[in-house]
């Protein structure tokens, strides 16, 4: 829907939020990759307004930190005290005034704590607003507890007439169940005057913005309310049981988006995403699977059971099983898994292979390689077609600094290899079981450790750990030898 520009979007990120009990500001506790601010402003950056403005007041620094990095767009206007929502609006119209804009057209205002609100709503509610020529409308929820929330007041032909605040409402009023959700869209200009007008004279001594819109129907000017359809949208989360409901609702919103895009989820109870997560048709999402971050999927992939990928690129037809991995690169048709351990800066080319207990760190490693079992590949290049036996260690660290390990094409890695970096191991070429790899290895050589020959002490056991039960399994062994012999 095509709707008018508006000429700012106010966010309301004041308060304290004392009901988390938490450390961090109410409106940057996260669900499905964003705070609830980022999804806030997410839903406002679909209008493209002109002006974003964020009301700051309790750890304002933390929260105009994290919007430096999430919102840049956006400015933020400082309330020193929580006068009211209408205080609120008043500080950031006094600022933007301040910086000369000027506020000719819509006005949409909105809470920092109401991570389900969608964009679509919000350009629905302007594009009502703009047809019916209002000075306000207010976005309005039909809801099945309006305990505590203002109600909106209708007359009998069902037109708008105000909001009662719960406090002030006739036992009749508390019977209403639709709701103002705090959320409005007016006309700028008339706003910026009207909140000159805001008395503190109510229950709580404050500034109420919904006395903006009583004066506004008092001068004579249209209002309106408009109802969302999902009343989700308009929940403001106070605490963190309502925190864990928004976040089932959002990560169920955003499985379905999915599924209808052709993605099977065979578990949505265990299975959660974020909001930036792409993932192609015709993958599928086993239990206890959680994609994080920007994380991207391709097509005909299998991820999971129990999978945490953050940050991570997965390719098409790639299988990634019970693994975690931050900040990797999963190659087309590569498989990873189970129990595999995939740090920032990996990069699995085509076709290769992670297996069962394998680390990777900060390594590159080519098309058709394979670290089937129980390796640490740290800071290396590997390159095409090559494997690393099993029980090997790249040993990037010398206690000082890091070095890369270079491995080329087509090498075959004995088991329990040990590679000290820095070092490199040429195309073709081949290590024995147990190789220290501290030299360089020419191209096509083979390179075994000396002085790790086998040397067996006969009868150790007998004289050292006489009367064990190794000791005696030993002596039967020896007896069953001397009787073979004769
Ligand atoms: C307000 C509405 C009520 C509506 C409800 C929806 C008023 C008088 N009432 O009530 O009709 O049903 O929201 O949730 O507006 N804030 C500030 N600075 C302040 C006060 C509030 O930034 O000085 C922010 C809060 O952080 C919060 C939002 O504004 O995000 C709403 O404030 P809150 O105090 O929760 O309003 P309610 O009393 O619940
Ligand atoms: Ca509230």
């Amino acid at each position: 829907m095509s709707v008018n520009r508006p000429a700012a979007v106010i966010v309301l990120a004041a308060g304290e939020g004392t009901r988390m009990k938490s450390k961090l500001p109410k409106v940057l506790h996260e669900l499905n990759g964003r705070s609830m601010l980022g999804h806030v402003l997410a839903a406002a950056r679909e209008l493209d307004p002109q002006n974003s403005v964020v009301v700051v007041g309790h750890a304002r620094d933390q929260v105009r930190a994290h919007l430096e990095e999430v919102a840049p767009e956006a400015t933020t206007a400082v309330q020193e005290e929580q006068n009211g929502t209408g205080h609120a609006v008043r500080m950031a119209i006094e600022d933007m005034a301040a910086m000369g804009t000027e506020l000719s057209g819509t006005v949409v205002l909105t809470c920092g704590d109401t991570p389900l609100l969608r964009g679509s709503t919000l350009s629905e509610l302007v594009a009502a607003h703009d047809k019916e020529g209002n000075a306000v409308t207010v976005l309005s929820a039909r809801v099945p507890d309006p305990q505590g929330y203002g109600r909106i007041v209708r007359d009998a032909g069902g037109d708008f007439t105000g909001i009662v605040e719960h406090a002030d409402a006739t036992p009749e009023q508390h019977a209403i169940d639709e709701i103002n959700s705090g959320m409005y869209a007016f006309d700028g200009a008339l706003l910026s005057e009207v909140v000159q007008r805001l008395s503190t004279d109510n229950a709580k001594g404050e500034e109420y913005v919904t006395d903006a819109v009583a004066l506004l129907r008092g001068d004579g000017h249209r209002v309106g309310a408009w109802a969302a359809d999902d009343w989700h949208e308009v929940q403001g989360v106070n605490n963190r049981v309502q925190l864990s409901e928004a976040r089932r609702v959002l990560n169920d919103r955003l499985l379905t988006e999915h599924m209808l895009a052709g993605v099977t989820v065979v578990d949505p109870a265990t299975t959660w995403v974020d909001a930036q997560v792409t993932i192609g048709p015709d993958t599928v999402l086993e239990p206890g699977t959680r994609l994080m971050g920007a994380t991207t999927v391709g097509e005909d992939a299998v991820v999971g059971p129990r999978a945490d990928l953050r940050d991570t690129v997965v390719g098409a037809g790639a299988t990634v099983s019970e693994t975690t991995a931050d900040r990797a690169e999963i190659g087309p048709g590569t498989t990873v898994g189970p129990y595999t351990y995939l740090r920032p800066g990996t990069r699995l080319a085509e076709r290769t292979k992670a297996g069962a207990f394998v680390e990777v760190k900060n390594s590159n490693v080519g098309t058709g390689s394979k670290i089937p079992h129980l390796t640490y590949v740290g800071d290396a290049d590997i390159g095409e077609g090559s494997n690393i036996g099993c029980s090997s260690v790249f040993v990037n660290y010398d206690g000082v600094s890091k070095s890369r390990s270079v491995i080329g094409d087509h090498v075959r890695i004995g088991s329990d290899n040990t590679i000290v970096a820095p070092v490199h191991v040429g195309d073709g070429a081949y290590s024995g079981a147990g190789t220290v790899v501290r030299d360089d290895v020419p191209p096509g050589a083979l390179a075994v450790s000396e002085g790790h020959r086998q040397r067996n002490v006969e009868g150790w056991t007998r004289r050292k750990r006489p009367g064990t039960a190794s000791a005696e399994a030993a002596d039967k062994a020896d007896r069953h030898r001397a009787d073979d012999e004769q």
